[in-house]
């Protein structure tokens, strides 16, 4: 049977009540008429309420961009997995490099926040991706691979069933510069076989999508690569025809 092409957008800190009213209603309006595939947005967490307002009983899905490792308590300015659950939220992007760059985030830490995420029934985007020094050393894949063993060490293989991971390569954020199909399906490949090394692939079920400069130009292929189940937008995804047309591209595949 045929997968479901999965789009999640990853909105930033972009974004205000006016500009999500309209955004939000336009997509309410249009897109729930694509029938092939899961639609996310991840938002700000003060905007989740009113993407839960505006998107409950359509197919969109909604969600955040972070996640605290922690169950509750004294973490000031963190919000918890149980309370991202409140307020419906299906997708949480966890690692991404903003924030493990600028927060020096751990791998281990975000193996805790994957966590937290799958026992409060989200689905993890995990982003997974190399520097461009670390590609033009030939190294990316041990670098992805140490990524994705930080969460398989502590956890098991098993807890990436019904997850999704994301291959961001860094150079190809906020650059113009995406990776070509060529690139990204290789490396998606890899991840599929690294996470199924020890099982059957078909016993862990769980998505690889791609992002970095993703845009209505260079969309058409990267649906088209076989080892990729969706994309993950940045820019694009907070302009609503760029956005629009993406979506437009992969239901047409
Ligand atoms: P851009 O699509 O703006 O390059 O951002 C990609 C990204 O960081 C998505 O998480």
């Amino acid at each position: 049977m045929k997968k479901n092409k999965i789009i999640i957008a990853n909105m930033k800190m972009n974004g205000s009540l006016s500009f999500n009213e309209q955004y939000l209603s336009k997509i309410k309006k249009n897109f729930n008429n694509f029938n092939s595939l899961n639609i996310g947005l991840c938002l700000p967490y003060p905007y989740l309420f009113q993407a839960k307002k505006i998107l409950t009983g359509t197919k969109i899905r909604w969600g955040s961009q972070n996640v605290a490792k922690f169950e509750n308590g004294p973490h000031t300015g963190e919000v918890s997995a149980a309370m991202l659950e409140e307020f419906g939220s299906k997708y949480v992007i966890v690692g991404h490099s903003e924030r493990s760059t600028a927060y020096c985030e751990s791998d281990e830490n975000i193996a805790d926040k994957f966590e937290k995420i799958k026992k409060y029934k989200m689905t993890p985007v995990l982003c997974v991706g190399e520097t461009l020094i670390e590609r033009e050393a030939g190294i990316m894949e041990r670098v992805v691979s140490s990524q994705i063993k930080a969460i398989v060490e502590n956890y098991g293989e098993e807890i990436f069933e019904n997850t999704i991971v994301a291959y961001e390569p860094i150079w190809a954020i906020g650059s113009n510069m995406a990776a070509s199909p060529e690139q990204a399906n290789k490396m998606c490949i890899f991840i599929k076989n690294l996470i199924c090394s020890r099982h059957n692939c078909n016993f862990i079920n769980f998505n690889i999508i791609y992002g970095g400069s993703v845009n209505s130009k260079n969309a058409v292929q990267l649906f088209a690569s076989e080892g990729l189940d969706g994309v993950l937008i940045g820019r694009a995804s907070i302009n609503f025809d760029e956005f629009s047309h993406i979506c437009s591209v992969a239901e047409g595949i």
